[in-house]
């Protein structure tokens, strides 16, 4: 796997953890990040994995950049990539050579709020709940086939900042847990869809309760 990050990489910590516990059977064999501050970075060399900085700032067009992306991941023998906070819209360059080996994770119960301020949105919208959905990544932002979902209530007074925390908690565990779905073969994107052991998964992925295994 390679995982690529633009920020604090708190999901990447929680791929780092579950590959040490023996719960994801993978290895990360590279981090990448667009983005040289990315305090993400450093949790993965204090784990000993190869990081790579590729900034985006260095490159023309959007093309370019993907491109020296997929060199990286071809260089490194990637079967699976996870986009874990990376902050870059992808073109064809990049997913086209991914498709169906390409993960997400996205701060909404897709397909509501794709984008940006997620939180802030479901809190305007005066929703009951918010969440966190991994999704196969496909030509459409935020748009490709969900995996797995999993909801946490919106409280009275909540803060954009407190249900991002309560969110954050939930995607630290459906990530890897989609990842490792991945890897016993079980996940796969076909023409109908995004499959689970061979059925379809519904339109909002597969909701997450505590005995998924
Ligand atoms: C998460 O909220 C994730 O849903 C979104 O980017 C954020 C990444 O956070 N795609 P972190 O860098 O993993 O802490």
């Amino acid at each position: 796997m390679a995982i690529l990050i633009s920020g604090r990489g708190t999901n990447l910590q929680a791929f780092i953890d579950a590959c040490a516990a023996g719960e994801l059977n993978a290895q990360i064999s590279l981090v990448i990040s667009n983005n040289p501050a990315a305090a993400g970075l450093q949790r993965a060399q204090n784990a000993g994995i190869a990081t790579r900085c590729i900034d985006h700032r260095n490159y023309r067009t959007r093309e370019e950049f993907d491109q020296a992306l997929v060199d990286e991941l071809n260089a490194n023998e990637v079967n699976l990539v996870i986009l874990a906070g990376f902050m870059r819209i992808l073109t064809p360059v990049f997913i086209a050579p991914f498709l169906g080996r390409l993960l997400n994770i996205h701060p909404s119960l897709l397909p509501k709020y794709p984008g940006l301020r997620t939180h802030q949105r479901a809190l305007l919208a005066e929703d009951a709940e918010a969440g966190a959905t991994v999704h196969f990544v496909t030509q459409e932002l935020d748009g490709g086939p969900p995996v797995l979902q999993a909801r946490v209530p919106i409280l009275a007074n909540d803060t954009a900042e407190d249900l991002a925390i309560r969110v954050a908690a939930v995607e630290h565990k459906i990530y890897p847990l989609a990842a490792r779905w991945y890897v016993e073969e079980r996940l796969a994107l076909t023409d109908a869809g995004a499959q689970f052991d061979g059925k379809q998964i519904p339109s909002t992925g597969i909701q997450y309760t505590a005995d998924l295994r």
